[in-house]
């Protein structure tokens, strides 16, 4: 038996506001990925800033730092999860404006890298919406995005007083999304170990 080391996740927020009930989700994710025995990195916008797209910036500086570092983070990881408020039916400007900046550099850093979408909102809908626009762009940058994804209605309200989902069925729910998103990350990052092993014992 080879021994394996735990799945590397980044969880991406993509809201920095005091009070944010995205960030409160994404550290609710990270507390679960741990217990399912991954590591989870917390991180968020304000880790990769970036200024508004310009291509003539780019044409004299080149990608800024902000981006370069993302596309490093993706390297080192496993898999990334964007836990995003939806903004009018849509992504926030911000986290469309950084993959626009590393969409740049190529090979696409995305490509390849296993996704997996989450938002929530105080609204009835969960930001669900902003979630199935966000698909748009970044399967167009070659990520593998998990079908199914988790949208958190009523976030205002959804979480007790130690930052956990208050309704045990949000948290099954929740918890169901996980695990089926870390098995095919399980599979994509071990199966190429598995059938070299195999292939040298043949
Ligand atoms: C510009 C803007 C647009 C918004 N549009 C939506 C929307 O389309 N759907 C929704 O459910 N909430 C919408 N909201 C409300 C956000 O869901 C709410 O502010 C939420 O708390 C933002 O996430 P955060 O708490 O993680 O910052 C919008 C908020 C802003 C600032």
């Amino acid at each position: 038996m080879t021994a394996t080391r735990p799945l590397r996740l980044l969880v991406l927020c993509a809201s920095a506001r005091t009070g944010s009930v995205n960030r409160a989700l994404a550290e609710a994710v990270v507390r679960r990925l741990a217990a399912a025995g991954a590591e989870a990195d917390l991180t968020g916008l304000g880790d990769f800033p970036v200024p508004l797209y310009d291509a003539d910036l780019q044409g004299r500086e080149g990608v800024p730092e902000g981006a370069v570092r993302l596309a490093e983070r993706l390297r080192d990881h496993d898999g990334l999860v964007i836990v995003s408020p939806e903004y009018n039916y849509s992504m926030p400007g911000s986290l469309k404006n950084l993959f626009d900046w590393v969409s740049r550099i190529k090979p696409w850093p995305t490509a390849g890298v296993d996704g997996l979408l989450m938002s929530a909102s105080p609204g009835p809908v969960g930001g669900h919406r902003g979630l199935l626009a966000l698909r748009v762009p970044l399967e167009g940058i070659g990520m593998r995005l998990h079908p199914t994804m988790f949208s958190l209605a009523k976030a205002d309200k959804a979480f007790d007083a130690s930052g956990g989902l208050a309704d045990p069925g949000d948290g099954a729910r929740l918890d169901a999304v996980l695990d089926g998103y870390l098995t095919v990350v399980e599979a994509v990052t071990r199966y190429p170990a598995a059938r070299a092993a195999l292939a040298a014992r043949a």
